[in-house]
């Protein structure tokens, strides 16, 4: 199991780019409220958003109920060779009966935002055609019983699991179905825009296009060459834009629309000015793909040449829309991408291998770099300007194990999230607007190929029983957010 692959090893070696009680704060008397006298090198801005995060197929089940139409993970994860021992999300965490009770541990952690997605294949079940309103009254439910314990959601329209009978014309290998997928977002913000603020596009673009369409470790499961993986997240991209119009042209005044990427996070061997640079450059260059063409407007040189042949085809036109400017950018911080200054190479930077003994998580792929939560949102700031960031998604995988007792405890988790979360609260303490935080995941759940045993939640779920503990990290997150600083 530790051995297997995962989806981003993919990618990597191909080269491509506290404690359950709560101590009050030094300073803080027993009757002062316990942020106070927190020293300003710990504290977050007023008003900073804590979240979690989760995604549809990786919690919900319910698969085959209320109307649903089968998904291309639904597919995909029926070939018993495609995921761990052949597990699936037909029941999951079972969230479609059970998100009262998820509701009710977000509040008591006090976390302040819930960024969830709709799966597509509810409320189109055989992706265009009819809505089914019974999907629609889970996730009505679901945003009632949310507000009601004034927590505020974030809602992401795609997190992978595209209806099946859009395969019929090749997923993202089609234009129609970018255009399927900006009907869907228009009916999307119609319907939730009463209660929605935020909206979330897309989740990880070239993760679903390199696991799905170009390695096939993921849904859908498909290998293309080089030539039609470029054009498939032309697709993507477009869609992706198409849908930011259509939330606009259909939600109420005031609603904000957003991606969620996961840019590639370089950061400087060391903080000197010539690495400093070279990782600004390379932060481009490695996010021509999707930041820098929906800031810039283009791709970039290097990206068409690196590309040649392969590069995809488009027209100004799409670039445009493409372009369509967002409210904020989302940024899921994992792994780091070590950068030097290198005046030999075309590109001016060099991107690092890892050393074997690079430290990492029970995941693989998940090589530890806090500092990437700090240089992310740093470079996209300086290069394009981005007034508003989240960190969409950060969080840790365990092979955690329940006590005899049954508590979780998760130190190690902990110990990643106090990493990458000082390196957020120096960033933020600088002025770069990163306004909120999600962690992932609220629990654990599917997680895709890897399957149920790589946790990354700071709920642990017992999946023969359904039962939720929150782990000494779901304790620490509450700490962290009752102080509004690092704990
Ligand atoms: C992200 C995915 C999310 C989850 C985490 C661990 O890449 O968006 O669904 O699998 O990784």
């Amino acid at each position: 199991m530790t051995d297997r692959i995962t989806r981003r090893n993919f990618t990597r070696l191909l080269g491509l780019s506290a404690s359950a009680v709560a101590l009050p704060a030094a300073g803080a008397t027993a009757s002062s409220p316990v942020h106070e006298g927190v020293p300003p090198s710990r504290e977050f801005p007023g008003g900073f958003l804590w979240g979690t995060a989760t995604s549809a197929y990786q919690i919900e089940g319910a698969t085959e109920e209320a109307g649903r139409g089968p998904s291309i993970w639904d597919t995909f994860s029926r070939v018993k060779k495609n995921t761990y021992t052949g597990e699936n999300g037909d029941v999951a965490d079972d969230e479609f009966h059970r998100y009262r009770e998820d509701i009710a541990i977000m509040q008591e952690l006090g976390v302040k935002a819930y960024q969830f997605s709709v799966a597509w294949p509810r409320i189109f079940p055989t992706g265009t055609g009819a809505q089914n309103p019974q999907g629609w009254d889970f996730y009505d439910r679901m945003l009632d019983a949310l507000l009601k314990a004034g927590i505020e959601p974030f809602c992401t329209l795609y997190h992978w699991d595209m209806p099946q009978a859009l395969m019929a014309v090749g997923g993202w290998q089609s234009a129609d179905v970018a255009r399927a997928f900006a009907d869907y977002s228009a009916v999307a913000a119609r319907h939730l825009g009463d209660r929605v603020k935020n909206f979330i596009t897309m989740s990880e673009i070239t993760t679903f296009v390199d696991e799905g369409y170009r390695y096939g470790s993921d849904a859908p499961g498909l290998k293309l060459s080089a030539g039609e993986v470029a054009q498939v997240t032309h697709n993507v991209l477009l869609g992706h834009a198409l849908g930011v119009q259509a939330v606009r042209a259909n939600a109420r005044a005031g609603t904000r629309v957003g991606i969620a990427d996961n840019a590639v996070s370089t950061c400087p061997v060391i903080e000197t000015p010539e690495h400093i640079n070279a990782a600004r450059t390379a932060y481009r260059e490695e996010n021509a793909r999707v930041l820098t063409v929906i800031h810039e407007g283009r791709y970039t040189e290097l990206y068409l040449k690196n590309l040649g042949a392969d590069a995809p085809k488009f027209t100004a036109e799409e670039l445009k829309i493409i372009s369509t400017p967002l409210d904020f950018i989302g940024l899921n911080i994992y792994e780091p991408t070590w950068v030097r200054a290198d005046d030999k190479t075309a590109s001016g930077y060099e991107v690092l291998d890892l050393p074997k003994s690079y430290p990492k998580m029970a995941a693989g792929w998940l090589q530890l770099g806090p500092r990437g939560m700090y240089w992310s949102p740093k470079y996209l700031h300086e290069l394009w300007g981005v007034k508003e960031i989240y960190i969409t998604e950060n969080g840790a995988a365990s092979w955690d194990v329940p006590t005899k007792s049954g508590e979780v405890l998760d130190v190690d988790r902990v110990f990643f999230l106090r990493s990458y979360l000082t390196s957020l609260q120096r960033v933020v303490s600088e002025g770069v607007p990163v306004k909120g935080y999600f962690l992932w995941s609220l629990m654990d759940n599917y997680e895709w190929s890897d399957g149920y045993p790589m946790r990354f939640g700071i709920t642990y779920v017992d999946f023969k029983t359904q039962k939720r503990t929150v782990k000494l990290s779901g304790e620490f997150y509450k700490e962290v957010i009752a102080r509004n600083a690092l704990a």
